[in-house]
């Protein structure tokens, strides 16, 4: 072998190397490669087929780059000469066949088993029908507010009784967002003027972390959600009573809190916290209905009470006075 080609061989084969050490690391940090565990049947359907698929084509990464190295190996030049060709191989019927009809076998296993998998993943359970619980799921720039059965609103975090089926009415208030909390099922995008569905049924008491998983502006990583799963008792005392009065708060953390900071010190947006709008319940629902600016309606759709919780908390809590720092 050549010293210049020698020398290729060995840078290649170090930066080979380092790839692989780097990936490692990689799929470490970023709790590696599979999917969260499921913790709702959903979950569970889409799950099988990952790992199906990821079986199958990790099948023919071995077989392929096994046969690369070997032909790499068994046909090397031996010495012949650069510009002279080597043994030619012609028509081989039986393994024609093969890698033919192989590869429609795989593809036709893999389509059956997803299109026997997605009702069970698509569809609601139908014997839930007089037990699940009816949320709407709105995707606002930039927060995830969600309206319950009994009129109660919350905003990022969803709570939910464990072990019944809740069924979701996904819709957007502005731009498209997607609604996907890993451990529960599927994304499902959130889009303007079209109402889709998805339903979970979280199988443990615990908190499940969520992503919007749709590019949907400055904030759009700030578009966090969490679906807390509680006994049935806690659900009811939730939407009783904890979060109607705790609405102005989470408004203000979930919302307004997002670009001007906790106490309306500034961050992506100006501070807010000495502005005397915050008094004025009628200038604020103005701006959060209509945006102002480059501030986007963040309160498209409130109705009264909400417009007023949030107002009641800007004043009580948030305001520091004209002269006040934040
Ligand atoms: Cu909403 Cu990204």
């Amino acid at each position: 072998m050549p010293l210049r080609v020698r020398r290729k061989l060995l840078f290649l084969l170090l930066a080979l190397l380092a790839v692989l050490v780097a990936a490692g690391a990689a799929a470490a940090a970023n709790g590696g490669f599979t999917p969260q565990a499921p913790h709702s049947p959903n979950a569970a359907r889409i799950n099988s087929a990952y790992y199906l698929i990821l079986g199958f084509t990790g099948f023919i990464f071995v077989v392929v780059e096994s046969l690369l190295i070997l032909f790499v190996w068994k046909y090397r030049s031996r010495g012949r000469g650069r510009d002279v060709e080597g043994a030619q191989v012609h028509g081989h019927t039986r393994l024609e066949l093969i890698w033919t009809a192989g590869p429609v076998v795989i593809l036709a296993v893999i389509a059956a088993f997803v299109f026997y998998k997605l009702p069970g993943i698509a569809d609601v359970p139908a014997a839930s029908a007089n037990d699940r619980v009816n949320v709407t799921v709105e995707g606002h720039q930039f927060y995830w507010l969600y309206r319950y059965p009994n009129g109660a609103v919350s905003i990022d975090d969803l709570h939910v009784p464990v072990g019944r089926v809740t069924y979701l009415t996904i819709r957007s208030a502005d731009v498209d967002h997607s609604y996907w909390i890993p451990n529960l099922g599927g994304k499902t995008d959130a889009i303007p003027g079209r109402i889709n569905h998805a339903w979970f049924r979280p199988s443990a008491a615990r908190v499940y972390g969520g992503q919007c998983a749709e590019f949907c502006g400055i904030e759009h990583e700030a578009m966090q959600a969490r679906v807390v799963a509680e006994p049935r008792a806690d659900y009811e005392r939730y939407i009783g009573t904890t979060a109607p009065a705790t609405l102005g708060r989470q408004e203000w953390e979930g919302v307004c809190a997002t670009c001007h900071g906790m106490k309306g010190q500034g961050d992506y947006g100006p501070a807010i916290a000495s502005n005397p709008i915050l008094t004025d319940e009628q200038s604020l629902a103005r701006i959060v209905e209509n945006g102002f600016g480059k501030m986007p309606a963040v309160g498209k759709g409130w109705n009264l009470e909400e417009l007023h919780a949030l107002a009641r908390y800007a004043k009580g809590t948030v305001y520091t006075g004209a002269s006040g720092g934040g």
